[in-house]
């Protein structure tokens, strides 16, 4: 069993612990690192996890998992840069931050293994998708898709599809939540309990999105076997096309896609260059 340090265990590097934890992976086989004392010890207590400086860590663990936010990268590379050996696995979680960034401030050869996340983690139900950089093998991608198999699911996909990743599945809850947040508003509107109306909204997402998963059929199809001929469902429809929904949901994706693209440009070697083709 690998030891695996988790570098900033915000949001999601403590989703990442506590996923690893209820998978089975030994407490003494994990470590984390983090700024403020009173955070580390509530982990330490709620987890049994262990609290080490930066060092320490780089220094034990076979597998580091960056996950400071893309802002807080720079001082976290000064620190373990001179640090890190090519027998460590680096895999980050920084959103938009290509692994070339990451490969240039460690000694040649390291692997470095890019992952995009999302929310979900939270509550086990993370969709991440992983790309190797240019020394990680196909050991180190199993060991990361196995680490991040305990938290969610888990695609693999080359470097350069990351942004398109990033603005379907890493921002894909957001448009979801926003969704659930109109359709409860319609249910106000018609007279409806804001408290009945989320718990009719919220369990409808659930079931739908469990039929999608579970059942064989496309979402087209399962859409039409809820509209029959002349009902409520096609008027409802008809006014989503009318409004363009499904055209505007398209637009807010390419747009979030075009918003990773420039924000990664600054961080890779030529500017000029976007992660997808
Ligand atoms: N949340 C998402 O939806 C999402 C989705 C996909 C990817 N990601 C990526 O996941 C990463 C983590 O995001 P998050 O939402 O979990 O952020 P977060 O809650 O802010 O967690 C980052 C943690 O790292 C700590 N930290 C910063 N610099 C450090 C250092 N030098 N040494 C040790 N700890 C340090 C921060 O401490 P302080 O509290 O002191 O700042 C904080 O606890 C980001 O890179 C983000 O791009 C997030």
């Amino acid at each position: 069993m690998s030891t695996i340090a988790v570098l900033g265990a915000g949001k999601i590097g403590e989703s990442l612990l506590s996923g690893l934890i209820n998978a089975g992976h030994a407490t003494e086989k994990l470590l984390f690192t983090e700024r403020y004392q009173q955070r580390a010890e509530e982990l330490t207590e709620r987890y049994g996890v262990r609290n080490a400086d930066v060092a320490e860590a780089v220094e034990q663990a076979d597998v580091l998992v960056v996950s400071v936010k893309p802002q807080d990268i720079d001082p976290l590379l000064e620190l373990i840069s001179p640090l890190v050996t090519p027998e460590k696995l680096v895999v980050t979680l920084c959103a938009g931050l290509p692994t070339e960034l990451f490969e240039r401030r460690f000694a040649a050869g390291t692997p470095v293994v890019r992952v995009m996340p999302n929310t979900p983690m939270l509550v086990g139900e993370a969709m991440s998708a992983v790309s190797a950089g240019t020394h990680a093998t196909e050991a180190h991608l199993e060991t990361v898709e196995e680490m991040l198999g305990s938290v969610g699911r888990v695609v693999r996909i080359p470097e350069n599809q990351q942004d398109a990743v990033t603005a379907l599945s890493g921002s894909g809850p957001a448009y979801f939540f926003y969704l659930v947040e109109a359709m409860i508003d319609a249910g106000i509107l018609l007279g409806l309990p804001r408290a009945v109306a989320g718990e009719l909204v919220v369990q409808s997402a659930v079931g739908s999105a469990a039929m999608l998963r579970e059942g064989e059929g496309h979402p087209v199809i399962m859409r039409e076997g809820v509209t029959s001929p002349g009902g409520t469902t096609i008027s409802g429809v008809r006014e989503l096309e009318k409004h363009g929904v499904r055209a505007a949901l398209i637009d807010a994706i390419e747009a979030a896609h075009s918003r990773s693209v420039e924000l990664g440009a600054k961080h890779r070697a030529d500017p000029s260059e976007g992660d997808e083709d």
